[in-house]
């Protein structure tokens, strides 16, 4: 895995990753680190954590749920940035829904997160959210809802001395990070795929470049081509 020179590390604060043992939220653990940045975990069940990353993990752990507003006030005190790749489980008659999750959690968390003086909220959500034909909005009218859930991010964290970042990544797939061209665009009109591992490391980036700041974008993969750093992608944004 690249690794980046505590030194050079070019985010100072601490990032609370929700969603930290979801399949994109582990990967996001995992550039951080790269990174040399400091960082909690906001996840449901504490011994799924200790799996992923070990018993080292436990001082990070925050356990909740993005349904409990003083589990979500306990998570977000102290930290300055949020990278949330939480997402209702649609497949799952069980699960509580997307309206549940992407609209209502999302919301909640930005608003509570804002108010404990965080200062940047990066969520992913997915291309096509601005489709309501989209076939995928037979679950629970899932990208309806994340779109909504984005509209409350976007109000909440426009403000001064605030910011967010929304990515909305195609198809995910689970390869290694940095074999790949990204391509990034806005106004929801590209359709492809991309790896959890690269998305995780575009949601890292967010948290510096400046081109990323109050920034709504679609991403996706290109070429096989093997790289080292994302940053020049964000050049792509307007
Ligand atoms: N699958 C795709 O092709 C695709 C495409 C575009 C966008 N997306 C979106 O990208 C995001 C990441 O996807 P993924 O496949 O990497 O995710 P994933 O593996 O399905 O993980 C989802 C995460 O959400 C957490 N979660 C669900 N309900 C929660 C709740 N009530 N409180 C707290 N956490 C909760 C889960 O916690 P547990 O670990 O405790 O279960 C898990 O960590 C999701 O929002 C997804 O909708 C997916």
């Amino acid at each position: 895995m690249t690794r980046i020179d505590r030194a050079d590390k070019k985010f100072k604060g601490t990032v609370l990753v929700a969603g930290a043992t979801g399949r994109t939220g582990r990967w996001v653990v995992r550039r951080l680190q790269a990174h040399g940045i400091d960082y909690r975990l906001f996840v449901r069940t504490g011994s799924k954590a200790i799996e992923y990353f070990g018993p080292e993990c436990t001082d990070r752990l925050v356990s909740g749920s993005i349904e409990n507003q003083a589990e979500l006030e306990t998570a977000t005190s102290g930290c300055s940035a949020v990278i949330s790749a939480i997402g209702a489980y649609v497949t799952d008659p069980d699960a509580p829904p997307p309206s549940t999750i992407d609209r209502d959690g999302m919301s909640t968390f930005a608003k509570i997160a804002r108010s404990n003086g965080v200062r940047r909220f990066i969520q992913v959500t997915s291309l096509a959210v601005t489709r309501p034909e989209h076939p995928m909005n037979n679950y629970g009218e899932v990208l309806s809802m994340k779109l909504q859930g984005e509209n409350a991010i976007r109000s909440i964290y426009s403000r001064t001395g605030y910011s967010y970042t929304i990515l909305r990544p195609g198809g995910l797939q689970d390869g290694e990070p940095f074999r790949h061209d990204l391509r990034f665009g806005t106004g929801d009109i590209l359709t492809g795929v991309i790896d959890r591992s690269d998305l995780a490391e575009a949601a890292v980036v967010s948290l510096w470049h400046p081109k990323a700041s109050n920034m709504t974008f679609e991403l996706i993969r290109g070429e096989k081509k093997v790289c080292s750093s994302f940053e020049h992608y964000f050049e792509q944004l307007p």
